[in-house]
């Protein structure tokens, strides 16, 4: 029995390895811009530690013009940009608007982060 299960464990973590090296070889994600992307989508959702930080940089970059519920800039809690389409905003800014480009102030990891704490129930 024990050797069974052992059989078992072993071609399980073969599997999860065999996954990591498929998910490796998948070719990045390259914008137009030649804007080579970290992340599909956010690897933070939920986590309570990448929330906190974005927390911190979004009060830091962020709230100064979008507040805890809009002011200068909208809402961000209520935009419909999900996922990528949200940071591609975030990474060049919105032309013509006063939403600056965060690209090279901001990594795309602080920038996830943010997002998670957007995508998170506001703080109390
Ligand atoms: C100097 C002011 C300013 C700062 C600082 C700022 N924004 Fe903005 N942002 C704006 C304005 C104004 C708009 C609305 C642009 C428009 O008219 O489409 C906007 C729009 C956006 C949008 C598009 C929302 C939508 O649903 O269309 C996103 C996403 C966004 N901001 C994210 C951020 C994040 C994240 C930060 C911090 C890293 C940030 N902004 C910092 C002014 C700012």
């Amino acid at each position: 029995m024990r050797t069974f299960t052992t059989i078992l464990c072993a071609s399980g973590m073969l599997l999860a390895a065999g996954e990591a090296a498929a998910q490796a070889h998948q070719p990045p994600k390259i914008e137009a811009d030649g804007y080579v992307w970290e992340h599909t989508d956010n690897p933070y959702s939920g986590n309570a530690d990448a929330i906190a930080e974005g927390q911190r940089v979004y009060r830091s970059t962020c709230y100064i013009c979008h507040a805890d519920t809009g002011s200068r800039g909208p809402n961000l809690r209520k935009s419909k940009l999900k996922g990528q389409a949200f940071l591609k905003i975030v990474i060049n800014g919105r032309k013509g608007t006063q939403m600056p480009a965060w690209k090279g102030k901001l990594t795309e990891d602080e920038m996830w982060k943010v997002y998670s704490f957007l995508e998170a129930p506001p703080p109390q």
